[in-house]
């Protein structure tokens, strides 16, 4: 089984997707995690972050040891992933990567922003994780918070609103539901009743 969860920066759909994987024993892959680590490597070797050239060849030179460092958490790497992902050649190289996982048994929970309509289209489970754009400020800052990130709520506000624009609007996989995704508005949720009514989706599709 595989299980396609896109949705926005801080919807809540990496929580979702680590529960739903411990829940039926599938593997999990955040899928942010490779373009954070696109990102991290360009700032390392003091590269552009535009120079969309050095992005592909740092997209291809990604090794698994890379997506382990804690900086991939970090906002300005959030920021940075967002601007490397809409290289078509990043996006390109990483794709290869994503669908050798979600293939290995016994199947996998990917999340991301193009996992339902680019990278597993068919997928048996496709959710669309959304949340206000002001609940999801205010999840960031909590864990910036906890990680001992300083925290400054309105400028994460407009990062996450310029992070949705560059995501949704870029060409190359823009953030969307695919067609068959179930969607899950978390705005009001607490991560218990998120997971349930994931479940219950899930459910009646098996
Ligand atoms: O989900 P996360 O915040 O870690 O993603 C960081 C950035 O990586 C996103 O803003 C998005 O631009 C990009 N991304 C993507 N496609 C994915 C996952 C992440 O373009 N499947």
């Amino acid at each position: 089984m595989i299980v396609a969860i896109d949705g926005p920066a801080a919807s809540g759909k990496g929580t979702l997707a680590r529960r739903i994987a411990a829940h039926y024993g599938l593997r999990h892959l955040d899928s942010g995690v490779l373009y954070r680590a696109v990102a991290l490597r360009m700032i390392a070797q003091g590269q552009d972050l535009a120079d969309a050239e050095a992005a592909a060849r740092a997209a291809r030179d990604i090794d698994p040891a890379d997506l382990e460092d804690p900086a991939l958490r970090s906002r300005r790497t959030g920021e940075g992933a967002s601007i490397v992902s809409a290289v078509p050649a990043v996006r390109a190289a990483l794709l290869d990567f994503q669908r050798r996982f979600a293939a290995e048994p016994p199947g996998a929970v990917i999340d991301g922003r193009d996992i339902g309509t680019v990278i597993c289209p068919d997928a048996e489970v496709k959710l669309f994780v959304i949340a206000s754009a002001e609940e999801r400020a205010r999840r960031r800052a909590l864990e910036l918070t906890n990680r001992g990130e300083p925290v400054d709520e309105a400028a994460i506000l407009a990062d996450i609103k310029a992070r949705d624009d560059r995501d949704m609007n870029r060409l190359t996989a823009p953030l969307k539901p695919a067609d068959d995704a179930v969607l899950v508005d978390t705005t009001t949720l607490d991560a218990e009743t998120a997971f349930l009514a994931a479940v219950a989706v899930i459910e009646a599709r098996l």
